[in-house]
């Protein structure tokens, strides 16, 4: 068996609690299990509070376990010498761009880290150029980034961290701030930077609508993984993932109805796209 790019095995953890609070410590991650595999497409499903955040952080060793452990590419988040890395390896994007973004022009912003590193001028001009390609923005270098949209500084951060070129991609709700269509933009960039240039992807979201492209779905609750499994598997189960307190897309509560009243709604149509074409095969 390959070994994991990322493997928590058992990990608890809890927020120091303030001296002097009432407050009961409660752990936002218990033994929680989870490996994830070099060139995989997860994403992190749950509602609010369920420990998203906090396993993302666990990832790439901004937080570190009270027990259990979490490898990140064969090294130990415990050992402190590994952070720059572990970090290296992973990189993370969150959910308001404006915090991400550093320099006055974005060509600048994405050369950042490196120039930090002490790459040479050449080397970065050439990294820069790779990830602004990627992310589609080349057109966009010259700018400063206040002049972009949310969608448009998204991708400058993620450039950042391609510029790096890491393993892995960590998105902690970094679609949440963007309007539909840009959401879905991203999705498909993820879809993309996985696809043509291996990088793993971890997406972590409370919108089911943007779980469905993922290859797999880890699905949380109370820093628990209550379920695991492909789109098509996890997400008929509408249910559940109401219990689950998540908000149901109308494509899917559409699909399950259709099933209900004895249509045959294949049970993996779980894109808007899939659920058209079956509701116009049937
Ligand atoms: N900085 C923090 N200090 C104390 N408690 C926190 C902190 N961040 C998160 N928590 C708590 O940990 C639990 C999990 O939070 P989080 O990982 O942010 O969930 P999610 O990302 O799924 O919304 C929640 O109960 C939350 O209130
Ligand atoms: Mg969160």
């Amino acid at each position: 068996m390959l070994q994991p790019l990322i493997d928590l095995q058992q990990v608890t953890y809890a927020y120091p609690v303030r001296p002097g609070s009432a407050q009961q410590e409660s752990p936002a991650l218990r033994k929680l299990s989870l490996q994830i595999q070099q060139g995989e497409y997860v994403v992190i499903l749950g509602h609010n509070g369920s420990g998203k955040s906090t396993l993302a952080r666990q990832c790439n060793a901004l937080l570190l376990p009270d027990q259990g452990q979490v490898i990140v590419a064969g090294m130990d988040t415990r050992d402190l010498a590994s952070h720059p890395a572990i970090r290296a390896r992973v990189g993370m994007i969150f959910q308001n761009p404006d915090n991400q973004l550093i320099a006055t022009v974005v060509e600048d912003d994405v050369a950042w880290s490196l120039t930090v590193l002490g790459y040479s001028a050449s080397e970065i001009r050439q990294r820069v150029n790779e990830a602004l390609e990627a992310v589609g923005i080349a057109d966009l270098r010259a700018l400063p980034p206040h002049k972009l949209s949310g969608g448009q500084r998204q991708r400058v951060a993620i450039a950042g961290i391609l510029a790096l070129r890491p393993d892995c991609i960590i998105a902690d709700e970094a679609t949440s701030m963007l309007d539909p269509v840009s959401r879905q933009e991203m999705g498909k960039l993820f879809a993309r930077l996985n696809r043509d240039l291996g990088i793993t992807i971890v997406q972590v979201t409370h919108l089911l609508e943007e779980a469905v492209y993922a290859q797999r779905i880890v699905l949380m609750e109370q820093g628990q993984i209550v379920q695991t499994g492909q789109p098509g598997q996890l997400l008929s189960d509408i249910e559940r993932l109401r219990a689950l307190k998540l908000i149901i897309p109308d494509s899917l509560s559409l699909a399950a109805r259709l099933r209900a009243a004895g249509f045959r709604i294949a049970e993996d149509a779980v894109t808007v796209e899939q659920i058209a074409r079956e509701i116009a095969r049937e």
